[in-house]
């Protein structure tokens, strides 16, 4: 059965190549529009009077239509909450890294169907807001058992399955945090490699330092993950450099970069990944979309939704502190937002709504794209289909 999506206000579909008024960089979009899905793909995209007749019809009525957003770092695998932690953060304390320890514990104490129902929960969340690719992390569980379980769980939702076994280093093992990456390079890699794509570490000071995350990231490649980093959140760091020499698909925070850093990832093929969620909700400076955009590096925007240092899964939120806090314009950062973190999953199928892309897309009960950020806070995701399928 074919859908046809006509008057379409404004469509979206990220395809630098296609025939229209040029956006700034890769963003494309396209007044009266028209959209045909066949077989869960993009089958033709182009002037609502020229579209082919199909099986089925939707008049958006001058709605706008964009690719579904791809979150491409979340945490979603976790027990419990940390409401007072944020609360007293508003109240002046800082972040601090050592408050995943208290995740750590309510998640080893959570059976299987409660960690289940609650990344159920997230999910539904992220779907009615947009996101038809996510991306989620094991690394609160940090026992064999609890990251095997961890990814394993995380599998049934999503095929991009991040091992981030090297959060932090387990109250266990505080007396030998060697021990500790040994474990996360062996034995837990082992029993997680076989559910999981990607190999993350957090290097940061009070988590990993750059040996340490050099060999979590070596151990997690010649097991067949692909790496990615939480680097430089909390202050300046080896964490980008780190990424960019293992050919990382992204660096993800880059709160706090230098000079070498931008050129690093300027020069590679990582994606900064930018989470604004994480400055809102910890008071830190928001990282500076300008300088990295101005100089070349490919930015995402994505959620890393956990319940620390950052509880939300709206990605119309996130959109909408790029463009006002970190100054992104609306196209930047919904691009951002969509063929972004496409790129940060090496993933050409999402982000896009070109011919033959997945047919995940999204429409706002507004005209344009803009709304996203201009009415922050309202629930403008209208419709969501993911693969073809009407989803939410
Ligand atoms: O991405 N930085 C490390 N991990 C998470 C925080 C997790 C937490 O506070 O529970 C992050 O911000
Ligand atoms: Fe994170």
């Amino acid at each position: 059965m074919s859908l046809l999506i006509t008057n379409i206000g404004e469509l979206v579909n990220n395809v630098p190549d296609s025939d229209g008024p040029p956006g700034p960089g890769p963003f494309m979009s396209f007044a009266g529009s028209a959209l045909v899905i066949d077989a869960g793909r993009v089958a033709w995209t182009g002037p609502a009077a020229r579209a082919p007749a199909s099986d089925e019809m939707i008049d958006a009525a001058g709605r706008a239509v964009l690719p579904g957003f791809v979150d491409s770092h979340a945490h979603l695998v976790f027990a419990g909450e940390r409401g007072a932690e944020f609360a007293a953060r508003m109240a002046g304390l800082p972040y601090a890294a050592g408050g995943i320890r208290a995740t750590v514990t309510a998640t080893r104490a959570a059976t299987d169907e409660q960690l289940g129902a609650n990344l159920r929960s997230l999910a539904a969340e992220m779907l009615a807001q947009g996101t038809t690719t996510f991306e989620c992390k094991s690394g609160y569980g940090l026992t064999v058992r609890d990251e095997a379980r961890s990814v394993a769980l995380a599998a049934a939702f999503t095929p991009e399955v991040t091992y981030l076994g090297a959060h932090v280093v387990p109250p266990e093992f505080a007396a030998d945090p060697g021990g500790y990456v040994d474990l996360a390079c062996g034995a837990m890699l082992d029993a997680c490699a076989p559910q999981a794509r990607w190999v993350d570490v957090f290097c940061e000071r009070g988590a990993f330092g750059p040996d340490e995350a050099a060999a979590v990231l070596a151990a997690g490649i010649a097991a067949g993950l692909r790496p990615r980093v939480h680097a430089n959140q909390l202050g300046p760091g080896p964490g980008v450099q780190l990424a960019v020499r293992h050919d990382a698909a992204s660096a993800d925070h880059c709160t706090y970069l230098d000079g070498a850093d931008v050129d690093a990832l300027a020069s590679s093929a990582t994606v900064a990944t930018l989470l604004p969620g994480v400055e809102f909700a910890t008071r830190q400076p928001y990282p500076d979309a300008r300088r990295l955009i101005g100089a070349g590096v490919t930015v995402a925007i994505a959620t890393d939704c956990n319940p620390g240092s950052c509880y939300t899964s709206s990605m119309p939120l996130c959109i909408a502190l790029a463009v006002r806090e970190m100054r992104m314009t609306t196209e930047e950062a919904v691009w951002a937002a969509t063929a972004g973190g496409a790129r940060a999953l090496r993933r050409t199928d999402v982000g896009h709504l070109g011919v033959g892309a997945r047919a995940d897309l999204i429409m706002l009960d507004a005209p344009s794209h803009a709304y996203l950020a201009y009415r922050p806070g309202v629930p403008l995701v209208a419709a969501v289909w993911q693969a073809g399928q009407r989803a939410a």
